[in-house]
């Protein structure tokens, strides 16, 4: 997308690009990503998680499923993604609703992982109250021992999402606030996006 076209690209295209253009420049974890998600009456929370996953079925996050948000998002599946590249001066905003992944999915990814994050995800009861940092590493030595040098199977409560984007906002930077504003809006049809271009 050169500087002065207002053209269209494909959202999901546009994002790939624009992230590979923050993991050569960002000074950390170009994937963390604000995940806004709200209780069934509409009470808003938000924080970071790492994007795991992005293609055309969606973007994709793991997570405790016992947390703040696996709670919220189980009785309310809509949320909303802010990625904000500084180095960059960009961000983007997807809207849409949650669908967990396949276990299989989440199988393969937790296998991924670091064996002591494998163990940390089980030790971990994530958003409850603790007594204090001993009790948590009470758990991980008990983890640690039991699962000695086998395999460390995915816990059932430590899982993925897949957010299916419903809207797109591309902002970038512009001299003296003038920022560009792009938008796709998904068609009644679900066919096709409708663009827009919004005031900054
Ligand atoms: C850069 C960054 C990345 C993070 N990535 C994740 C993540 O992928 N999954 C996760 O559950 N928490 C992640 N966290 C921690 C969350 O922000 C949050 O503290 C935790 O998930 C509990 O949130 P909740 O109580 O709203 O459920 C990350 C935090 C930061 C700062």
């Amino acid at each position: 997308m050169s500087d002065n076209t207002a053209a269209f690209d494909d959202p999901f295209e546009t994002f790939d690009a624009w992230l590979k253009e923050a993991e050569a420049e960002e000074l950390n974890d170009p994937t963390a990503v604000a995940l806004a998600t709200a209780t069934k009456d509409g009470f808003p929370s938000v924080r970071m998680v790492l994007l795991k996953g992005a293609d055309s079925r969606g973007f994709v996050f793991y997570t405790n499923l016992g947390s703040r948000k696996g709670g919220e998002l189980a009785e309310n599946p809509n949320a909303a993604l802010l990625f904000h590249w500084k180095s960059l001066r960009r961000q983007i905003r997807i809207e849409g609703a949650v669908t967990p992944v396949s276990e299989e999915e989440a199988d393969e990814y937790f296998a991924s992982r670091p064996r002591t994050s494998r163990i940390g995800a089980w030790a971990s009861k994530q958003s409850q109250e603790m007594e204090g940092r001993f009790e948590f590493e009470a758990q991980i030595a008990h983890y640690t021992a039991h699962f000695g040098i086998g395999d460390i199977p995915r816990p059932d409560f430590w899982s993925g999402f897949r957010l299916k984007p419903r809207y797109f906002e591309f902002w970038r930077d512009r001299k003296f606030r003038l920022h560009e504003r792009k938008t796709y809006r998904i068609a009644e049809d679900g066919g096709h996006w409708l663009t827009a271009e919004l005031y900054p």
